[in-house]
């Protein structure tokens, strides 16, 4: 029993060092997120169209803190990123919302394979946006959820 936990222990240091002297601090249980991990954001970010800025925290070091992002409180893994039209209305967001509001906040552009290599990512709600029949990403197969719908994605 104790050699595992021993070696499950060894393991986390052996795969995120950087994790544990912040695990560490002082009665802080706040995760920060993997510099690679913040990069492939930094990439999805730089590819995704958004008018209004509403990715503007998308900037701060830790892009555990950024809207929509969510991490594993423990890895800081980037976990899950939910980036749905935030008035989204199922069957009609232009109509329940108006088209100015909705051209404004909607997200479009592009996404690549690349551009979101997260290995640890289950979620990903994109739903309700604008991607004016860009292609479905390849690395969908991997998630738990994925909610594409109404986002204009081409199968
Ligand atoms: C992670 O931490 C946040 C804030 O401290 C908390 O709201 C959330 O429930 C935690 N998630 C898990 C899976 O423990
Ligand atoms: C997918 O997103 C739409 C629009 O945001 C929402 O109405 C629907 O409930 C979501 N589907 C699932 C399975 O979560």
């Amino acid at each position: 029993m104790e050699t595992m936990t021993l070696f499950r222990f060894l393991k986390f240091l052996a795969i995120s060092p950087f994790h544990i002297c912040f695990s560490y601090g002082i009665g802080s249980s706040k995760i920060m997120c993997l510099e690679i991990e913040r990069q492939t954001l930094v990439k999805f970010k730089h590819d995704l169209k958004d008018p209004s800025n509403r990715l503007s925290s998308w900037a701060v070091i830790d892009c555990c803190q950024w809207t929509g992002v969510v991490c594993d409180n423990f890895t800081g893994h980037v976990h899950e990123i939910h980036l749905r039209y935030p008035y989204c209305h199922p069957d009609s967001p232009f109509e329940s919302y108006g088209f100015k509001a909705y051209s404004r906040l909607k997200l479009g552009g592009r996404i690549s394979s690349s551009s979101l290599d997260l290995k640890h990512l289950r979620h990903l709600d994109l739903s309700c946006n604008d991607f004016g029949g860009i292609q479905m990403p390849s690395f969908i197969d991997s998630l738990m959820y994925l909610n594409l719908s109404g986002a204009g994605f081409s199968v």
